[in-house]
Formats: structure tokens, sequence, C-alpha cells
């Protein structure tokens, strides 16, 4: 019987490897333009961090996370998002010595178990950013216009941010307990009795809830941007004005609601709507409390983390990139003669100095090589046959001209070159 890869998780075969590449290869240059130097964290950390970094009450931390013991007994939980491991780097090796700027950008596996669908996996992949060391509205600014700019890269010209605002420790306590606790106590029954225990210990959860009659019941109770204090509404208006200066779309959702615990003030999410129920591409916000959280001295920070495999399916359907995006376009090696095989090699190494070159070393015929390297999609074959091999020569086809020339080893690499 064969084993199937567990449900939730996909392979990364060699068709999708080229456009992930690129992708990389895009988010890793426009970090490098924005200084944000990249990490890596353990995929398993111990459980207690994300339970007090993302919060117990999430969705993602009740229900979603790898949980297991390891052989002493101590609790481990494999990583559900980024932003906990990294804050817990940046606390651990002392990063944030004397404050400042810290700019970290990570590209990684995450997990969680959630019911599979269209962009929705137990193992996926996110990029994303954190900065550490600012309050500024500039620095939300920042972070958003980076998301934005990797998205256009790959072919997302116009997507929309919905940016909102969660309030901070001036303006949440009084929201929650003055204003949203009696709205929920009054909406009694028609709240499921998840929802009915978080009004207590985490009434903000509550619009997480994806209950249809808890969806209705809520969808006119006040919101924590109805609720903001001065200093939170003017944070908001100052990134508000500083993303339409930056030329980039966005649309205030005060509704808008995020899985995670730890934010304060900015929260927002960019969505690709073909996707469907799954549709965000990417969200983040600032979270100016979490490094007190975790054991750390106050200080503010922003960040996102964007769905590789979601924004892959994106660009595979809008067809946004172009095949000639994807790397440089080399040579595949027709070799039909086993005899020819020290000259393959020969020619293949001078060639590599210019272009990528593969040799087909399966014996097969003619047809059959270059039918591979036309699914390859490379821009020459280089054919080795028993003529080509008694003169010391080399075919070479321009699969895109459809021309053909025969010339000497010794005048290829130049030729190759010419062509550009
Ligand atoms: P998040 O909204 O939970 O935020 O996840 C960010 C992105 O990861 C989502 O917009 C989505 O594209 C992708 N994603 C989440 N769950 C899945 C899944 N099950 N399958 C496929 N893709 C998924 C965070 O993770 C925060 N750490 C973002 C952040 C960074 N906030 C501040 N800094």
């Amino acid at each position: 019987m064969k084993i199937q890869r567990p449900r939730g998780t996909n392979d990364l075969t060699p068709d999708r490897s080229p456009l992930m590449r690129f992708l990389h290869r895009t988010f890793l240059d426009v970090c490098d333009r924005y200084g944000f130097a990249q990490v890596d964290t353990p995929i398993f950390e111990r459980t207690e961090l994300f339970t007090r970094a993302v919060g117990e009450e999430t969705d993602v931390v009740s229900k979603e996370m790898y949980t297991f013991d390891d052989r002493k007994g101590r609790s481990m939980s494999l990583r559900p998002e980024g932003t906990a491991g990294v804050v817990r780097m940046v606390l651990e090796n002392s990063l944030m010595h004397g404050g400042g700027n810290l700019r970290l950008g990570y590209w990684g596996p995450m997990f969680r178990y959630d019911r599979p669908q269209a962009g929705r996996y137990r193992q996926f992949h996110q990029f994303g950013v954190e900065a550490l060391g600012s309050a500024s509205p500039a620095m939300d600014a920042e972070v958003i216009g980076l998301l934005v700019e990797v998205l256009g890269h790959v072919g997302f010209a116009d997507t929309t941010v919905e940016l909102g605002s969660v309030g901070d420790a001036c303006c949440r306590p009084a929201y929650l307990e003055k204003v949203l606790k009696p709205v929920l106590k009054g909406l009694g029954d028609r709240l499921c009795a998840t929802c009915r225990d978080r009004a207590e210990t985490n009434p903000m959860r509550v619009f997480d809830c994806k209950v249809e009659s808890c969806k209705e019941a809520l969808a006119h109770a006040p919101r924590p941007m109805d609720h903001l204090c001065g200093d939170c509404m003017a944070h908001q208006e100052r990134v508000e004005e500083l993303l339409t200066e930056a030329k980039i779309p966005f649309k205030r959702d005060k509704a808008l609601v995020r899985g995670l615990d730890y934010y304060t003030r900015t929260v927002f999410e960019v969505h690709y709507p073909a996707l469907g129920a799954q549709s965000a591409l990417g969200g983040g916000g600032r979270y100016d409390r979490l490094m007190e959280q975790l054991g750390g001295k106050a200080t503010p920070a922003v960040g996102f983390s964007a769905g590789i495999e979601r924004i892959l399916i994106a660009v595979e359907t809008e067809k946004t990139v172009e095949a000639a995006d994807l790397g440089s376009r080399g040579a595949y090696l027709v070799l039909l003669d086993a005899k020819g095989e020290a000259a393959a090699t020969r020619v293949a190494t001078s060639l590599r100095e210019l272009i990528p070159v593969e040799v087909d070393f399966s014996g097969r015929g003619m047809k059959a090589q270059l039918k591979t390297s036309n699914a390859k999609g490379v821009r020459f074959a280089l054919i080795l046959g028993e003529d080509e091999l008694a003169k010391a020569a080399v075919t070479v086809k321009d699969l895109d001209s459809g021309e053909q020339v025969t010339l000497p080893e010794s005048e290829l690499k130049e030729f190759i070159k010419a062509l550009g």
C-alpha cells in the first residue's frame, strides 16, 4: 500500500519550485532594500511561549496547536506562527540591548491543526518581518509598504490593505468593561456557549467566532475602533496619511479581527478575494506589549506575516509571473551516444560559466530527449550524436527561433555568449 502525505500538508514538486524560489528571492531582495536581516527560530518551542504570546483563548492556541511532551515530559509545540519565536529570540540573545531599531525577516514552515481547505493547510509557510524599537506610525506604514511591495513584484499591483485599530492599554480596558461586556451580556443566549464564556474571560475573541448565529448577533456590536482614545486615533490617522502619501491603497475596516491576542493599535490584512473563504494573503499589526509579556523591557514593535501557499495559488491562478522571470533559461544537452559522456561533461562545465546546463545521461533516443528539453522551457538544445562527436562539434538548436547550427566545440561558448 502506498503511503500518502498527511492531510493538510503539501509537497513542493519540481514544477512549482522555480516560482517558490522567485518569491523567496523577491522577499529577500525587498528585505535587503529595507534593511531587514534574515533570522530563523526553532520549529518547536516550549508551549508556554505561544500560550503567553498568542493567547490561551485564541483558536490558534486552544484548538490548532500540535502539542506534545518531549522525552523529559516538557510540553512542546510546533510553532503556529513566527512572531512569538522571534520575540523570544530577541530577548534570549539581548538583541535589543540599548533599544533602537531592530529589523528582522523570516521565512519558514508553520503548523496549525485546522480543517484543511483551499488555502488552509496544517503545515504551511510564511514569510514575515518584525520591526522592534519604534512606536512611530511611520514604522507601521513602512512594514505595510514592504508587504505591498513584495506582492507588487509578484504581479499584484492593486492589492488593497484593510486597516484597523484594536486600541491600547489606555482605551481598551474601558471599552471591554464598560462597552463590550454589557453588550455581550445583553445578547445572552444568542451567543454560543464558547462566546458566553469568552464574554467574561477574553471578550474581544467573540468577534473571531465562526458560528453563524454569533456573527449575526454581533454584526452591530461596538468595535474597539469606535472607542479609541485620542492617542490611538491620532496614530491611526497618521498611518492612514502616510499610506496615502506613499500611494498605498487602503480601506479603513473597523471590524477587522485578528486571530492572535498580542495586538495593540494598528492591525491590517491584505486579501485576494478570488481565494474565497481563505483570502488573506497576509496580515499583521502592532504589538507594543509583547516584549514585556515575555519578560523583557517594554518595546514597541510592528510586523506582518504572509501565507506563501496562498500567494503561490494567487500567482498561478492569475498567471502574474512570466516564465522568463523565474530564472535564467539554460541549455539541455541531448546526448545520443554513451561514448560522448566525457565530451558532454566538458561542454556543460565550460558553458555553466554562462548559463545553466543539464546533461541527459538517460540514453534515450533524440525524440524523447528533445521532448524533455521542450518541456523544461530551456532556450537551447545542444545535440551530441555520433556525427558531432566524430567532428568534435556540437549542434545548437535555438528553441525560441527554431534555428539550428552545427559548430566546433571550441566556438560554442562564444556563440552562446553572443546570443545573450
Ligand atoms: P496570521 O494572520 O495568523 O498572522 O497569519 C498570517 C498569514 O498566514 C495569513 O494571512 C495567511 O496568509 C497565512 N496562513 C495562516 N494560517 C494558514 C493556514 N492554515 N494555511 C495557509 N496559510 C495560512 C500571523 O501569523 C502573525 N504572526 C502576523 C504578524 C507578524 N503580526 C505581527 N507580526
